[in-house]
C-alpha cells in the first residue's frame, strides 16, 4: 500500500514544488478503528467510521448498554419500553453514512450496542445454514464458515461490518446468478426483538422464517422494525474462484454489461471515465481442486502509513484549492497505472501479484479490509478520522437493469465535454458497477439491478466548495431523478433520498409491518425518518454544497466563492453549483 501512495505523491510532486508543509515528526497513536460511541456524564455521542455525518452534526443519546447474550439484549429493550425511551441499535463498526443509527436525543434515547454480542456462530451442516449473533463481524463469520468446509456466497467487498448492520442496509457484493449478490437474499431466518405487553415482559423475540408474512419486511429493515438478535444464512460447500481483470477501453460498456453479468458469476466493471478505461472482472467458480491459494486484499482497504495518508490528503487539498484539474488527472493516471500493475490488490500466493488468473478460496477472495487489523503503530485505514487522512463522499445508485445503458450514455456525453472533469473520481475508484438480483425484501430491489458507486473529495470545512462539484451533482441527479435510481441505504448524501418511498412498490407494506411490530416507533428517530421517508428539508445558505439540498438559488451554493446555481450541461433539469471565475461571464467547467 505504501508504495502505491508513494507513486501517487511522485505524480503530485511533478506539478507542485512543495506538496506539504507539515512537520514530518509527530506523535501518532492510531491503529485499529476507534469506537464510534463516546460517553461522559452528560450523555453519549455517536459517530460513523468516517467521523462525519452528512450534516456534520453530532448524534447524542442518554446512555448506552452492551448486552452479551440474547436474553440481555431482550432485557435492554424491555427496560427501554418500561422507561419510555427511544432506542437505536449501534454496532462496533458504525460504517453507515446516512444518519440511520442516530438516536432521537439526550433526553429520551438509549443506545444498545452489539459490540459485545458476538459470541455465537452455529453451523448446521445438514441444512446448509449458519446462524450468528447479530454483532458478529463479517470476517469472523466468513472464517468460521470456511473452517467448517462451507462458503457464504454473497457478501459486500468490505469486511468491517456486522452481520446485523449489513443486512439492515441491503449490503451487497455483485452477482446475477443464483440468489444474487445481496446478502439479505441469502437470509433464511431472523430473530427480532420488539416491544411487547407487560405480561410478555415488555419485549419479546420473534423468530421469523421464509413463510412468515413479516419476513420480507425484516430482511432489510434499516433498524426501524426492532432489534435484530440472530441472522440465519444459507451456505454452500466451500468453493474457489478464478479472477482476471481485463483493463481495456470503455467504448461499449452500455452494450456489454448485461452479457458480462450473465457470463461470470461474480462479474463487476470499474469505469475510469477520465481515462477512457473500463476494467472487466472475469470471475467464476472453479473446482475446489484447482491449484491456487490467492487472496484479494483490495488496495483501497489496505492499511497504509499515517504519514503517507496525511500527505496524500494535503496534496489533494492543494490541488483542490488551486482548482488544478490537470494535477488530479496526473494522480488519477498514477492510480490507474498502479492498480493495473498490482491487479487491484489480488495476490496469487497471499503475498504478491504475479499474474492472472488469481485462484483462491471464496472466503479470501470476495471480501477484504486488512487496514482494520493494522499491527504497526503507524498504519491505519486511509479515512480514519484521527489522522487527517482521506475524507470523501460516496454516492451509490441502484438502477433497473433496463435503464442503465441510457444512464451510461448520458455520463459519457458529460465526460466527452471535458474528460478531465472526471479525474477527481478516478483518483478514488472511478465508477464501480455491480449487479444485484431481484429480491422479495420490501426495501430490496424488485427487479434485477445494476449498482454504481463513486467517491469524491469532501472538504473538512462544510462551506468550502469542491473542484468540479457541478459534475458530480449532475451525475447524482441524472441517476436519482432522470433514471429513478434508488439510493443505497448505507451510503449517499441526503438529497439522494428525496422521494425514495415512491421508488419501492412495496413501501406501504414495509410501513404496515413497522406499525405492527413497533407501534410507538421506539426504534425510529427524526434522523432515520428523514432517510426512510426521503423528506425534503428546508433550504439554507450553502445547503447544496453538502448535498443537503438541491440548489434553487445561488445562495444555496457559494456565490461569495464564485459557485452559482446553474442548470446541468446534459440534463437541463439538474440544478448544480458551478464555479464561474469572476473575470469571465462564461462558465469555467466547460
Ligand atoms: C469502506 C466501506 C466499504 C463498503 N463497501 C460496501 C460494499 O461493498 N457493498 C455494500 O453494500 N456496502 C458497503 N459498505 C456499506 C456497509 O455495508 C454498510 O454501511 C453496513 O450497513 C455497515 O454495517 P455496520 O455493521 O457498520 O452497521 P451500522 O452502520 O452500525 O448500522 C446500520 C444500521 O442498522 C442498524 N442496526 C445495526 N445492527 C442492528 C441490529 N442488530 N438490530 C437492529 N438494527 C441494527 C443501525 O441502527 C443502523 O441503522 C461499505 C462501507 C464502508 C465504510
Ligand atoms: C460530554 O461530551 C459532549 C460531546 O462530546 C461534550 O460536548 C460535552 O462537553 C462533554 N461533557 C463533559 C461534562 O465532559
Ligand atoms: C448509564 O448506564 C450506566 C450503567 O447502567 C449507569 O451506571 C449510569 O448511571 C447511566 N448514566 C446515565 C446518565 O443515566
Ligand atoms: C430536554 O429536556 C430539557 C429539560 O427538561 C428541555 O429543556 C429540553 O428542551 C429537552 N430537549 C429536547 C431536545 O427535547
Ligand atoms: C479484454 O477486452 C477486450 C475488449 O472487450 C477484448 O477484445 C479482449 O479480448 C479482452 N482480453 C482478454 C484477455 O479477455
Ligand atoms: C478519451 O476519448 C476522448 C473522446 O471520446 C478523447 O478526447 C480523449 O483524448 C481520450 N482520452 C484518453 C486518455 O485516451
Ligand atoms: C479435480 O477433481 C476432478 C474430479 O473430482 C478430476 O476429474 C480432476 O482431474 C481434478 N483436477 C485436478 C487439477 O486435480
Amino acid at each position: 500500500m505504501d508504495s502505491f501512495w508513494i507513486w501517487w505523491i511522485l505524480a503530485v510532486t511533478q506539478i507542485l514544488p512543495i506538496f506539504y508543509s507539515n512537520p514530518l515528526i509527530q506523535t501518532i497513536h492510531a491503529k485499529t478503528p476507534q469506537s464510534p460511541v463516546e460517553c461522559n456524564q452528560s450523555g453519549c455521542t455517536l459517530q460513523n467510521s468516517y467521523g462525519g455525518w452528512g450534516d456534520r452534526k453530532d448524534c447524542v443519546a442518554l446512555n448506552i448498554t452492551y448486552p452479551t447474550t440474547e436474553e440481555e439484549f431482550r432485557l435492554a429493550v424491555s427496560q427501554a419500553v418500561q422507561k419510555n425511551l427511544k432506542v437505536k441499535v449501534v454496532t462496533k463498526f458504525s460504517h453507515t453514512i446516512p444518519k440511520l443509527a442516530c438516536p432521537e436525543g439526550k433526553n429520551n434515547s438509549l443506545l444498545i450496542s452489539t459490540e459485545k454480542y458476538d459470541s455465537s456462530i452455529q453451523i448446521d451442516d445438514a441444512n446448509l445454514a449458519v446462524t450468528a449473533d447479530s454483532g458478529v463481524g463479517l470476517r469472523a463469520l466468513i472464517d468460521a464458515v470456511e473452517d467448517a468446509g462451507f462458503s457464504l456466497v454473497a457478501s459486500p467487498y468490505w469486511e468491517g461490518v456486522s452481520i446485523g448492520g449489513l443486512i439492515n442496509t441491503g449490503a451487497h457484493g455483485s452477482s446475477w446468478w443464483g440468489k444474487g449478490g445481496a446478502v439479505h437474499d441469502h437470509v433464511i431466518g431472523l430473530s427480532i426483538i420488539v416491544p411487547a405487553s407487560e405480561s410478555e415482559g415488555y419485549a419479546r423475540i420473534l423468530r421469523l422464517e421464509a413463510q412468515d408474512p413479516l419476513f420480507n419486511a425484516a430482511k432489510v429493515s434499516l433498524g426501524v422494525l426492532g432489534a435484530i438478535s440472530k441472522v440465519k444464512l444459507s451456505i454452500e460447500p466451500r468453493f474457489k474462484r478464478s479472477i482476471t481483470y481485463n483493463f481495456t477501453d470503455d467504448a461499449n460498456i452500455e452494450d456489454v454489461y448485461t452479457d458480462h453479468a450473465k457470463k461470470y458469476e461474480f462479474a463487476d466493471i470499474t469505469w475510469y471515465p477520465s481515462k477512457n478505461t473500463s476494467v472487466y472482472r472475469y470471475d467464476s467458480r472453479v473446482p475446489l481442486n484447482t491449484s491456487g491459494d490467492g487472496v484479494y486484499d483490495f488496495i483501497g482497504f489496505q492499511g497504509n502509513s499515517i504519514l503517507i495518508s496525511k500527505s496524500v490528503r494535503a496534496a489533494e487539498k492543494m490541488l483542490e484549492n488551486a482548482k488544478n484539474a490537470k494535477g488530479k488527472c496526473l494522480t488519477a493516471a498514477a492510480t490507474l497505472g498502479f492498480k493495473k500493475l498490482t491487479g487491484n490488490g489480488l495476490k496469487n500466493n497471499g503475498l504478491l501479484f504475479t499474474g492472472y488468473p488469481v485462484v483462491g478460496y471464496q472466503g479470501k477472495i470476495q471480501t477484504s479490509g486488512s487496514c482494520l487489523y493494522s499491527t504497526r503503530f503507524d498504519t491505519a485505514c486511509a479515512w480514519d478520522p484521527r489522522i487527517d487522512g482521506l475524507f470523501f463522499y460516496e454516492s451509490t445508485a441502484i438502477f433497473l437493469a433496463s435503464k442503465f445503458g441510457d444512464f451510461i450514455r448520458d455520463v459519457r456525453k458529460l465526460r466527452d465535454l471535458k474528460p478531465e472533469n472526471f479525474c477527481g473520481i478516478d483518483n478514488y475508484n472511478g465508477i464501480l458497477i455491480r449487479f444485484i438480483k431481484a429480491s422479495d425484501a420490501y426495501l430490496g430491489q424488485s427487479e434485477d439491478s445494476v449498482v454504481i458507486d463513486f467517491n469524491y473529495y469532501r472538504s473538512k470545512d462544510a462551506s468550502t466548495p469542491r473542484l468540479n462539484q457541478d459534475v458530480w451533482e449532475e451525475v447524482e441527479q441524472l441517476a436519482f431523478f432522470k433514471y429513478g435510481a434508488k439510493p443505497h441505504w448505507a451510503k449517499n448524501r441526503k438529497l439522494a433520498f428525496l422521494g425514495v418511498q415512491k421508488k419501492y412498490p412495496k413501501f406501504d407494506q414495509f410501513i404496515a409491518a413497522k406499525q405492527q411490530l413497533d407501534p410507538k416507533s421506539m426504534f425510529s428517530s427524526t434522523w432515520s425518518d428523514e432517510i426512510l421517508y426521503g423528506k425534503e428539508s428546508e433550504k439554507f445558505d450553502g445547503c447544496a454544497l453538502e448535498g443537503l439540498c438541491i440548489c434553487a438559488e445561488d445562495k444555496h451554493c457559494s456565490p461569495q466563492l464564485g459557485y452559482y446555481c446553474k442548470e446541468g450541461l446534459i440534463y437541463k433539469e439538474a440544478r448544480v453549483c458551478r464555479y464561474s471565475s469572476p473575470s469571465k461571464t462564461i462558465t469555467s467547467t466547460v
